[in-house]
């Protein structure tokens, strides 16, 4: 695996051509995905080891991406926790939202693992298909992010549940986080022993909070899930939407590897934090709803802001979102492949 692209820029090594994946690479924008999910839901996917590798491997087919992210969720080691998860048309929802502190779990059971133990097999079944320099990569929720969704019953705006019971019962608020790092942590060590190269933490909706508060109800969790992976000695990534305002705090993480949203000049971000990490981004996922020249002129401009230094892995903002031509990720494709940068 150390010949892997992917990896030796998450290592920050010199490398031949700059390495691209897609968050939510694996998704509804894909004809082969849809007939796939045509003929099931998606949590059955989710748990069909042969389903889930097969849309896992659908992006790495048609574009030859370097890194493959394996289908499963966020919400998956929710269940294991003890709560039901279900998926509608406006995304993931909790059966009993946790609005007290007698409803935080008191530890995590028995054979957590093996409740998710078809994350792990569909790893295992992907990485027998690919290439061995194209990494699986694993991920987890950030404990927040996943505490946002236990407590709100599903998105939210405001997140106004989330933070009345912080600030209600931050005792409790404190317990659910440990135990969600633990969590996740352990979920990310399994997928690793599994035959996951790399591992994304994503924290999705911690931009809603402060710099103050994101230093006590999410960076402490991000750590404590991130020493749990630390001894499976793979690359760390910790993505985070809407970031900008927490890069001081951010600047502390223990990982490898941050992922930049598109709000960010690439430029800007490796002058703040490209030091101690390798960055992953940025291209704004709505620029593949453009033209073909858009998409190129955009990739270019990205590109160039990183200006050749080490540690870039091209990847979008945040997810491909479903109504995205398949053309303009063929451009995506070829504009990173084509581009002869400075430095
Ligand atoms: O290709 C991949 O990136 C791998 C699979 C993957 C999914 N979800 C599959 C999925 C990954 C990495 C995720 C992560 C995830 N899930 C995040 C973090 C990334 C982000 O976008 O910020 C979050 C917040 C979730 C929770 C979630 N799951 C939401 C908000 C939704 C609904 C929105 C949507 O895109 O439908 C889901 C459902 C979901 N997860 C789908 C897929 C392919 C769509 C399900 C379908 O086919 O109907």
């Amino acid at each position: 695996m150390s010949e892997s692209l992917f990896i030796r820029a998450c290592r920050k090594e010199p490398i031949e051509r700059t390495p691209l994946w897609m968050m939510r690479q694996a998704g509804r924008y894909l004809p082969e995905y849809r007939a796939v999910r045509a003929k099931s839901d998606f949590l059955t996917m989710c748990r069909t080891p042969e389903l889930a590798a097969e849309v896992t491997l659908q992006p790495i087919r048609r574009f030859g991406f370097d890194a493959a992210v394996i289908f499963s969720d966020i919400m998956i080691p929710l269940e294991p926790l003890g709560f039901g998860v279900s998926f509608g048309e406006r995304g993931p929802s909790i059966a009993h939202p946790l609005r007290q502190a007698s409803d935080v779990p008191t530890g995590i059971p028995d054979g957590f693992e093996e409740q998710v133990a078809f994350v792990y097999r569909s790893i295992e079944l992907v990485r027998q298909e690919l290439p061995e320099d194209v990494p699986v990569l694993g991920f987890a929720g950030a404990p927040f992010t996943l505490a946002s969704y236990l407590i709100e019953g599903g998105g939210s705006k405001s997140y106004a549940e989330t933070k009345t019971f912080f600030y209600h019962q931050p005792e409790a608020a404190h317990r659910l986080l440990g135990l969600l790092a633990d969590a996740v942590g352990r979920h990310l060590v399994a997928q690793v022993n599994a035959g996951a190269g790399a591992v994304q933490l994503f924290d999705s909706w911690a931009g809603v909070l402060s710099e103050q508060e994101y230093r006590v109800w999410a960076l402490p969790y991000v750590q404590r899930a991130m020493r749990v992976v630390a001894d499976a000695q793979v690359p760390r990534i910790l993505f985070t939407l809407n970031a900008a305002h927490l890069y001081s705090a951010l600047a502390e993480v223990e990982a490898e590897a941050l992922g930049i949203d598109w709000r960010t000049p690439m430029g800007q971000a490796f002058d703040l934090l490209g030091d101690r990490f390798a960055l992953q981004g940025n291209l704004d996922p709505t620029v593949l709803l453009g033209t073909p020249d858009q998409v190129s002129a955009e990739v270019r401009r990205v590109l160039s802001g990183v200006g050749g230094r080490r540690g870039h892995i091209m990847n979008l903002g945040h997810g491909v979102l479903p109504p995205t031509p398949i053309a303009n990720v063929e451009t995506l494709v070829r504009a990173v492949a084509d581009f002869k940068g400075e430095g």
